[in-house]
């Protein structure tokens, strides 16, 4: 049998372009290498002639794309001797930093928004041993408390705030580029804090140079904390596409919005901590940012389950909900090779999944007769 290095995650990947050196403890639990899902049968049904790919980010070691920028955070956490780590959070995050902190050792304390973050991100909160503080207020007000409270106690921020995390979650922009050889013309992706749509810049801008120096629009983002190692792929940038949550969604607003809302509350989230970031994302890939609303998210989440076998949490089908709006209105015109980032796994989210289920579902008796006259009549021919 042919050996084949195990993969240790992607900071051992990528070590040349992440602030480590030779000597850092590496927190990892394999995050990254997620698959590039190729959609088959949802172009046919909307009938264009267009490329879709689905970044599955879902199937990270915690479910969600957090990973990526918590193996980074966790690991300069500790390199720089914290003991403890914070994050506000509509979920998700505090699952990967309860994990991370298991992994390396460290305390992890949680300020998630009372009853409104899914079930299975808060079993993961609590299984790994995080402190959970759930507060009578959303992930803004979580958010001002966790900067405010990290003044005082000797707590690190692993917030997207925490420059290290986009360090992290550049890598997905690696991971396409290097799959497809190219970028893709269109990237789409749900926003919340938008720090995701601003580390999938850095890590295209990365890609589209061979200076072997930072690109202007790179060192725009990156905080001085990566290190460009340059050897250029290719050439070209995406146009980088943000999507909301209509309930949720300041930068249609142009302003932050105080009381956002939305099923999808994993960006439930109105004032995003990258905004300045995220307006020049825009402006420079020559990408928007657009809206959808409830319905048309679920639609979405049902469609990709249904027709190409992949789950993914209800915040994640939002980029795919925008793309295919702008698809069909022929903003993202025909020829067209376009990544839709799915940011979490559907179990995240069992509650929404079976409210919104229509599959048939029928209780028989325990006997052959039963079941074969279930099969029959459900049976679609
Ligand atoms: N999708 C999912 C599943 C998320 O959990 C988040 C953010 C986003 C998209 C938006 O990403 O904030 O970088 O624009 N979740 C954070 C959390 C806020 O606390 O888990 P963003």
């Amino acid at each position: 049998m042919p050996f084949r290095p195990r993969y240790t995650g992607l900071i051992e990947r990528y070590r040349d372009r992440l602030p480590v050196n030779d000597d850092t403890r590496l927190i990892s639990l394999g995050e990254g290498n997620t698959p590039l899902l190729k959609l088959n049968n949802i172009p046919k049904i909307i009938g264009k002639d267009v490329d879709i790919y689905v970044k599955y980010e879902g199937l990270n070691p915690t479910g969600s794309f957090k990973d990526r920028g918590m193996t980074m955070a966790v690991t300069k956490a500790v390199e720089e001797g914290s003991k403890a780590i914070i994050c506000a959070s509509t979920g998700n995050t505090s699952a990967a930093a309860a994990a991370y902190a298991a992994r390396a050792g460290i305390t992890a304390f949680v300020l998630i928004p009372d009853g409104k973050i899914a079930l299975g991100k808060l079993a993961q909160a609590m299984m790994h041993g995080a402190t959970v503080i759930q507060i009578k207020g959303n992930f803004d007000e979580g958010m001002q408390l966790v900067k405010d409270v990290a003044k005082e106690a000797p707590v690190t921020i692993v917030n997207s705030i925490n420059p290290y995390r986009l360090q992290g979650q550049k890598t997905a922009a690696f991971e396409i580029v290097e799959e497809l050889g190219r970028a893709p013309d269109y990237h789409c992706l749900p926003v919340g804090n938008a720090g995701n749509i601003t580390a999938h810049w850095i890590g295209y801008c990365e890609y589209s140079s061979n200076s072997g120096e930072h690109v202007t629009a790179a060192c725009a983002h990156c905080d001085g904390h990566c290190k460009y190692a340059g050897g250029a792929i290719v050439g070209n940038r995406p146009k980088m596409v943000g999507y909301q949550a209509a309930g949720s969604a300041p930068f249609m607003r142009g302003e932050m919005v105080d009381d956002p809302d939305t099923v999808a509350t994993a960006i439930r989230i109105g004032h995003p901590q990258s905004w300045e970031k995220a307006w020049l994302v825009k402006e420079e890939s020559g990408g928007w940012f657009d809206e959808c609303d409830d319905d048309t998210i679920l639609a979405a989440q049902k469609l990709l389950a249904e027709q190409e076998g992949i789950f993914c949490e209800p915040a994640s089908a939002t980029s795919l909900a925008g793309a295919l709006n702008d698809i069909a209105s022929g903003k993202i015109p025909e020829g067209s090779t376009i990544v839709c980032t799915l940011t979490g796994h559907g179990l995240k989210d069992p509650d929404i999944a079976i409210q919104q289920s229509t599959a048939p579902m029928v209780t028989v008796d325990a006997t052959l007769d039963a079941v074969r006259d279930a099969i029959v009549s459900n049976m679609v021919s």
